[in-house]
């Protein structure tokens, strides 16, 4: 269903709406109806009002149909540089004459309905906005994701000026509120210790989150936080809007606090070094911003968006099974040969898992990949390791009755390699400065058609050959960056790529549409949603001590689903029990990266038993609620638990952290359950002999109980890590 709203009706809508509306700043009867993008439980309703100008009159929990609005002429939409902007500007346009004013008006609106009107579909609102003087356009679009309370929104850009004009910056989009104080949640970090979560009140001025890294982009910022309104949020209670811009590139958050105390949120693609000239006629894209509102705190929020990621395609096929797997990289590193990758395939068969990880080494001839100064770019296997090619490997997986996978960084080139020889005009370096390198490696040039060939085709190639998986890493940042393909547009660089990578991958998922992928930067540096979307996981971190873990999955499980954060369990740290490390990998999804042949035998039945207990639970795990009941960050005991959204299942985890002498413990209330049903609690995860340590194993509560009163989840000693995990099962 479509409806329209030219400037042409209004005459007729201001009949209608005169009863509704109130506008104390200008005349009633010029103005159209307000436009209300609503979800489930969320409103946001713009209006037009004093100079025909798009304002923000509300966002919050959903207004009942039917409500009068005031609007309040307060808070422009989407606001341009260079007339009466006194604040950050959402888009600055330098037009063919030099000037750099604009002015946007309001022309249209368009509502796109899922035909039939079926609530729990998604409607996406096109509002056309213009300037009086200039031939500029701009669309601003919200689509609304009715049952997971999520809004996307995004902004398209065109002119029809007689030569191109110049974007200066080009925000995604522009939010509104007013609100007595603001706390911000923002998660940073580095290589090995990535999602760190750090709260702020905001004060008056300009607080900016971005990143000029251009591939490695969220390496120390993230693109996704929280913004609580009036006072800081908790997991259950507070007013809090979750936030994601979806763009594998350089980003900017801006958080303004202005003279009367009201802040303007703008979200897009850093500007930073990327002035775009753009031609008429030719829509500038911005990416999508993504954002979900809660009234009960973070912990809805969260949920809001997993579901929304999952089914809305924020991860490709998130609804779908995907593999558990062993990969070999800190097992073998560069250290392998094809005897040595048979048998790691049989013990992936005999660990009980579904798939095979091949990861960095395999590949160049003349520059044998050894280590991680040479041979990045040369695709071809290498000779004397793995004399049979990869179609073998797939072979002997097929045999082991798994699945065979393989690590690619196909953006990148050591400048020892055979690839950087043939095509140096492909590599991103200044033609007249000191190699840059990082890793030992520089960038490929995305923005190149040619290097996007090179990229898809290295991809496709595995794949159109057996490989059922792909690990695409990328281990370092655009630095000294310049692209001869570019020549004289250096500046959009930053943009280009990331289109040009997205180009890629938009073709790897037309031929290859369900493959699975984990998305990798040397760590969790590319964890956002513009590159999820074509991908099933992310790698969060290479820092695999499970101490640690618990922190950083906990960050990323603020924005992102577990069937999405891949959590191997490794021998980073022999101190901590292997329990404690499947305990916390089972906290996400699954994997394992690990000698299997040096586990004792009851290493070994253990781990079998997690994985096939895993496999049973993954429904909940993958498609269930998230409920983080205590947090790392604010004592040693942690908890958390995914229930099944028909409440008839939930796994619960307890996690003590360096538990200190006498510590007090108390039961963990759980969350999520139905109250009225009684839940059959089970401990798992036992080693071979172990006895179940939780009070509560073998009996049955009703969810009233354990809501109210709660469970022991953790230990009284003062033990370094241990941890439990707990099946509830509805009778
Ligand atoms: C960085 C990744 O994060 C690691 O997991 C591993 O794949 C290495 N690269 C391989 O070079």
């Amino acid at each position: 269903m479509l409806a329209l709203f030219p400037a042409q009706m209004l005459n007729c809508l201001r009949r209608c709406w005169l009863l509704l509306l109130f506008i104390p700043f200008a005349a009633v009867a010029q103005y159209p109806p307000p436009i209300a993008i609503e979800t489930e439980h969320v409103s946001l309703v713009l209006g037009v009002g004093d100079k025909f100008k798009l304002y923000q009159t509300y966002l919050g929990p959903k207004l009942a149909a039917g409500e009068k609005l005031v609007l309040y002429s307060r808070h422009e939409a989407y606001v341009p540089a260079g007339t009466d902007n006194l604040f950050e500007p959402a888009l600055r346009v330098i037009h063919a004459d030099g000037n750099a004013s604009l002015a946007l008006e309001y022309a249209d609106v368009k509502i796109e309905k899922p035909l039939g009107n079926v609530i729990g579909d998604a409607t996406t609102t096109t509002i056309r906005l213009r300037d009086p003087h200039y031939p500029v356009e701009v669309l601003l679009h919200f689509t609304a994701y009715f049952r997971e309370d999520v809004i996307k929104t995004w902004t398209e850009i065109i002119h029809h000026e007689k030569k191109p004009v110049v974007l200066t910056s080009y925000a995604s989009a522009m939010l509104h509120f007013d609100a007595r104080q603001y706390w911000l949640s923002q998660f940073h970090g580095d290589w090995g210790e990535e999602a760190k979560q750090q709260d702020s009140q905001l004060t008056s001025g300009i607080k900016v989150i971005d990143t000029k890294l251009g591939t490695r982009a969220g390496w120390y910022q993230t693109p996704s936080f929280f913004l609580a309104l009036n006072k800081p949020a908790d997991e259950t209670s507070g007013e809090v809007l979750a936030g994601s811009l979806a763009w594998t590139g350089n980003f900017r958050l801006a958080f303004e606090v202005d003279n009367q105390e009201s802040l303007r949120l703008s979200a897009g693609i850093n500007p930073y070094a990327s002035e775009y000239t753009l031609p008429a006629n030719q829509p500038f894209v911005t990416p999508e911003f993504i954002f979900t509102y809660s009234a009960t705190g973070k912990g809805q929020a969260s949920r809001n968006l997993h579901r929304w990621a999952r089914r809305q395609g924020g991860t490709l096929d998130g609804t779908q099974p995907r593999p558990v797997l062993l990969n070999n990289w800190e097992a073998t590193f560069f250290n392998f040969d094809e005897a040595r990758l048979d048998g790691l395939m049989g013990d992936a068969a005999r660990l009980g898992v579904d798939l095979f990880l091949l990861d960095d080494g395999w590949f160049g001839n003349k520059y044998p990949r050894n280590g991680d100064a040479q041979g990045l770019g040369d695709w071809q296997e290498t000779k004397t390791k793995l004399p049979n090619g990869v179609g073998h490997l797939v072979q002997t997986a097929t045999k082991e009755g798994i699945k065979f996978g393989i690590w690619l960084e196909p953006e990148m080139v050591n400048p020892k390699s055979e690839l950087a020889e043939a095509h140096p005009d492909w590599i991103l370096r200044q033609p007249n400065r000191p190699e840059d390198l990082y890793r030992n490696q520089l960038v490929l040039d995305l923005s190149n058609p040619k290097v996007q060939d090179f990229v898809f085709k290295t991809v496709d190639e595995q794949l159109s050959q057996g490989v059922a998986y792909v690990k695409w890493d990328c281990n370092r940042m655009i630095s000294s960056g310049y692209s001869q393909y570019l020549g004289k547009d250096q500046s959009h660089l930053y943009v280009d790529y990331v289109r040009g990578l997205y180009n890629v991958l938009e073709r790897v998922r037309q031929k290859h549409p369900h493959v699975p992928m984990m998305l990798c930067a040397g760590g969790g540096a590319r964890a956002e949603y513009g590159g999820l979307k074509y991908f099933t996981e992310f790698w969060p971190s290479d820092n695999t001590d499970a101490f640690e873990r618990v922190f950083i999955q906990w960050g990323f499980s603020n924005f992102f689903p577990a069937n999405t954060i891949a959590c191997h369990v490794t021998n980073w740290n022999r101190q901590q029990t292997l329990k404690f490390r499947t305990d916390v990998a089972m906290m996400g999804k699954l994997g394992y990266d690990i000698e299997v042949d040096k586990m004792t035998a009851d290493e070994l039945k253990f781990s079998q038993q997690a994985v096939e207990d895993y496999k049973r639970l993954s429904p909940v795990i993958w498609q269930g609620d998230l409920f983080r009941l205590r947090s790392p960050y604010e004592g040693n005991q942690v908890a958390l638990m995914y229930v099944a959204e028909n409440q008839a299942q939930a796994v619960v985890y307890g996690y003590s952290l360096h538990t200190r002498f006498l510590e007090t413990v108390l039961p963990t209330r759980l969350q999520g359950l139905d109250p009225a049903r009684r839940y059959r609690l089970t401990e798992i995860n036992l080693l071979p002999g172990q006895k179940a340590a939780l009070p509560a194993h073998g009996q049955t509560y009703s969810g009233d109980y354990l809501m109210k009163v709660g469970v022991l989840l953790h230990n009284s000693d003062a033990q370094p890590l241990t941890s439990h995990i707990m099946e509830a099962t509805a009778e």
